[in-house]
């Protein structure tokens, strides 16, 4: 795709395979809307939890792929470019480039483990590896329970370097009436905490 249109921020977004596909999937489409270039990066697990939890077969490929999610979240030509988990030559593999700001959501208890052994044996680990060095903004969504004492160790560790834990444990205070409600609120929290404007969720107090 030709990149024609100009963007006020890039986000890379990494799904990986927790539960809760639907909130990365909800999350790149507020993304875009919100006029965010969105680097996509998405694990083998991922792609099998959003076939068993949204009933959806991604496309295999990464420009097959880059064409379905742009078409279902109404991405603008360039908006959106996906990268294949070997792709060492994408932008977010390197520490050139800016400070571009990190989600992972959902995050498994696999990627936070490789993350905070500095593992980097795929495009996502190396991505949260070079945002720890270059101290770009970390947004790790982890979804597991119980949390064994690993988890906690890895998401501290995570933590104490900077990153953002955001555990998808929604709200119930604004009275959530439906699973999309639910969703809002997760994702509406990690786009505030870069800033992004939303209308998902009612500030607090107003
Ligand atoms: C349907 C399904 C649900 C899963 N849910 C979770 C989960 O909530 N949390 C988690 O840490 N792992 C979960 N897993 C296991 C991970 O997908 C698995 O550990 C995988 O190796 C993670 O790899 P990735 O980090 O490359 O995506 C789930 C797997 C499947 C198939």
């Amino acid at each position: 795709m030709v990149d024609n249109i100009s963007y006020p921020q890039t986000i890379t977004l990494a799904m990986t395979g927790a539960s809760g596909a639907a909130y990365g999937i909800r999350l790149l489409e507020c993304l875009l809307q919100a006029r965010r270039r969105v680097y996509f990066l998405i694990s083998d697990a991922a792609r099998t939890v959003v076939k068993m939890e949204l009933g959806v077969e991604l496309p295999s490929g990464t420009e097959a792929l880059e064409l379905f999610l742009s078409q279902r979240c109404k991405a603008q030509p360039g908006q959106l470019r996906v990268f294949g988990s070997m792709d060492w030559l994408a932008p977010p593999a390197s520490g050139t480039g800016g400070k571009i700001p990190m989600i992972i959501c959902p995050a498994s208890g696999g990627v936070i483990s490789a993350i905070a052994t500095g593992a980097s044996t795929n495009l996502v680990q190396r991505a949260a590896d070079v945002a720890i060095k270059e101290k770009r903004p970390l947004i790790v969504v982890p979804r597991e329970m119980p949390a064994s004492a690993i988890h906690l160790e890895n998401q501290l560790k995570l933590a104490q370097l900077g990153a953002t834990i955001m555990p998808a444990s929604p709200g119930f205070y604004q009275n959530p009436r439906s699973l999309d409600d639910i969703i809002d609120f997760v994702v509406a929290r990690i786009l505030d905490q870069l800033d992004i404007p939303h209308t998902l969720l009612q500030q607090w107090g107003q």
